[in-house]
């Protein structure tokens, strides 16, 4: 009976057994002391003690419910990052977007309705910075009686995260107090291990053993609160075959570059001489604000007896500052767009939409010194407005129709046109500080031009949307200009969650409105959100009863209850 049952258990891990199945987890939050670096006093948030935290293994079209208690000593809220939760944002998660936080010592039963995605997607805080260490991957494997499209022996989960020497909730509190730099990250981690090239790691690096000839999925998710990351593993190609819970057409290449909110699928053959190998993460690092410019290495290792140098192999990485390499890899990108997984690019466009991303400065309020630039504080914006969270959640607002928690004037256009990726030296800086929403209509099939623009540190920004995946129909440097739309890619381009906006370029993306609720929209380097660099998406019911927002569940986290 034991070992019927571990068979059992094993072969679910691998494939699914049944359709639509119902799944329970718990997730308590909680303070777990951790050894990290040479610190040896130290205690982080965690889900169940674990960093990075346990992973959800679910079938595509399931429905998980994970119960949160959270135990930590402030409010938090956790989110399902690429899940689209069809017609119920209430179980989404950013904080006062679609909920207030769960107070300290109380639980919320979060529901997550799986639907069209498979592949890899993970689930993080969404409050404050507590996603440093509150995170973990969220598996989708293919439906009952489905393949993966691709073979692969074994896979293996790799979490890649930022490291802070201080509270992570202190850091950005105290940066948006005085307006400047929050401390940088001091160490970057492949699940939970900084790796040899920091000190007091050496030993613990993340070791993947394999066996030669065999070929291995490795499910990589950047959970990074402020960089985008290069990868490789030295001497083998790499194909990239999924990303953001979507499949692509397989790409071959020896290094990639992946956004914080992406995961990309990715599979090796273990088809070089026996031997070590280290498989590195290093920054792309294209802007002038300060960064960590460190990397982190595991070891690709091949089984058996064979003379193995000492030092691993070392991967030849596009450097720091690569622009190109890291734009090159990006613009190759496809969908996988078969017969049995198409490619539904919206083509008649009702809705066109133009977002300028602006990293931005305020003036320092009077009485008071600020640390930003030239005294300034710190800000960010998309079409000049800077967004600013209310006490009470949006969903909740508007849901009930409760008034005077949010505008509804969010522009379609940038409010000023200028050479957005010039000298925009002689411009004002400063953005408006407001709560506004973009009201869309059920069925719209929606077009959002963002456009990069030179103010303050320009760079790359991670643009993430929730409730939808968008297809990434075209993007390029400068500014966007009309010409560019007959040279979209309507037929095979990327189905993602999140698109790297190019350093003072541009990006444009479709999908079809057929989402109702409240959805947030930022950038998910989590300095420029906190900044402002955020927008919420309020898509309306449809008239049919199916096309509309599914009522709350009874213990929405209360609004009244202070989160601090
Ligand atoms: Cu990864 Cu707003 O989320
Ligand atoms: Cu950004």
């Amino acid at each position: 009976m034991g070992t019927f049952l571990g068979f059992a258990l094993t072969l679910s891990l691998l494939f699914c057994m049944a359709q639509g199945k119902v799944l329970f987890y718990d997730f308590l939050v909680k303070e777990t002391p951790i050894k990290m670096l040479c610190e040896t006093n130290r205690t982080i948030l965690t889900v169940n003690g674990l960093f990075p935290g346990p992973e959800i293994r679910a079938c595509k079209g399931d429905t998980i419910y994970v119960n949160v208690t959270n135990t930590g000593p402030y409010g938090i809220t956790i989110h399902w990052h690429g899940v689209r939760q069809i017609r119920y944002p209430w179980s989404d998660g950013p904080e006062f977007i679609t909920q207030c936080p769960i107070p300290s010592k109380s639980s919320f039963l979060q529901k997550i309705v799986l639907t069209e995605e498979e592949g890899t997607l993970w689930w993080h805080a969404h409050s404050d910075w507590s996603r440093a260490t509150i995170h973990g991957p969220l598996i989708i494997m293919p439906a009952y009686g489905k393949m993966y499209p691709y073979k692969f022996d074994q896979e293996h989960t790799i979490v890649i995260a930022e490291w802070y020497t201080r509270d992570t909730k202190a850091i950005i509190d105290e940066a948006l107090e005085s307006g400047g730099d929050p401390d940088l990250s001091v160490a970057y981690t492949i699940n939970g291990q900084p790796g040899d090239s920091y000190s007091c790691s050496n030993g613990s690096a993340y070791n993947k053993t394999v066996v030669r000839r065999k070929t291995y999925l490795f499910r990589i998710i950047n959970s990074g609160m402020n960089e985008e990351m290069f990868f490789g593993i030295a001497k083998h190609n790499l194909t990239v075959v999924g990303m953001d819970g979507a499949y692509l057409k397989p790409l071959k290449t020896n290094y990639l570059m992946i956004t914080p909110g992406q995961t990309m699928d990715v599979l090796v053959t273990a088809n070089q001489t026996p031997g070590r190998y280290y498989m590195v993460f290093s920054p792309f690092v294209d802007t002038n604000a300060p960064s960590n410019k460190n990397v982190t290495q595991g070891i690709f290792q091949y089984n058996g007896n064979y003379n193995h140098s000492k030092t691993p192999i070392i991967p030849e990485l596009p450097g720091f500052t690569n622009k190109s390499d890291a734009g090159n890899f990006t613009i190759q990108l496809r969908s996988l767009n078969s017969k049995e997984h198409p490619s539904n690019v919206p083509t008649k466009i009702t809705r066109n939409i133009t977002i300028a991303v602006s990293v931005n400065q305020q003036p320092c309020p009077a009485n008071q010194t600020c640390t930003g630039p030239n005294d300034s504080m710190h800000s960010a914006s998309l079409n000049n407005i800077s967004f600013s969270a209310p006490a009470i959640s949006i969903l909740q607002a508007y849901y009930n129709n409760i008034n005077g928690v949010y505008n509804r004037t969010f522009p379609d256009q940038p409010p000023t046109l200028f050479d957005f990726t010039g000298n925009v030296s002689a411009l004002g800086e400063a953005a408006n500080v407001t709560t506004e929403v973009l009201k869309i209509d059920y069925n719209d099939e929606v077009e959002i031009r963002f456009q990069g623009t030179n103010f303050g540190a320009a760079e790359n920004h991670p643009m993430h949307l929730h409730g939808y995946s968008f297809y990434v129909v075209g993007m390029g440097d400068g500014n966007f200009s009309e010409t560019e739309i007959s040279k979209y890619n309507t037929v095979n381009p990327p189905y993602v969650n999140t698109v790297g906006l190019p350093k003072n370029g541009w990006a444009a993306i479709r999908f079809k409105a057929d989402n109702p609720g409240v959805w947030f929209m930022h950038c998910h380097l989590e300095r420029h959100s906190s900044w402002g660099m955020d927008a919420v998406l309020i898509v309306r019911d449809g008239k049919k009863k199916h096309q509309k927002v599914r009522p709350p569940p009874k213990d929405m986290p209360p609004c009244s209850v202070s989160s601090s």
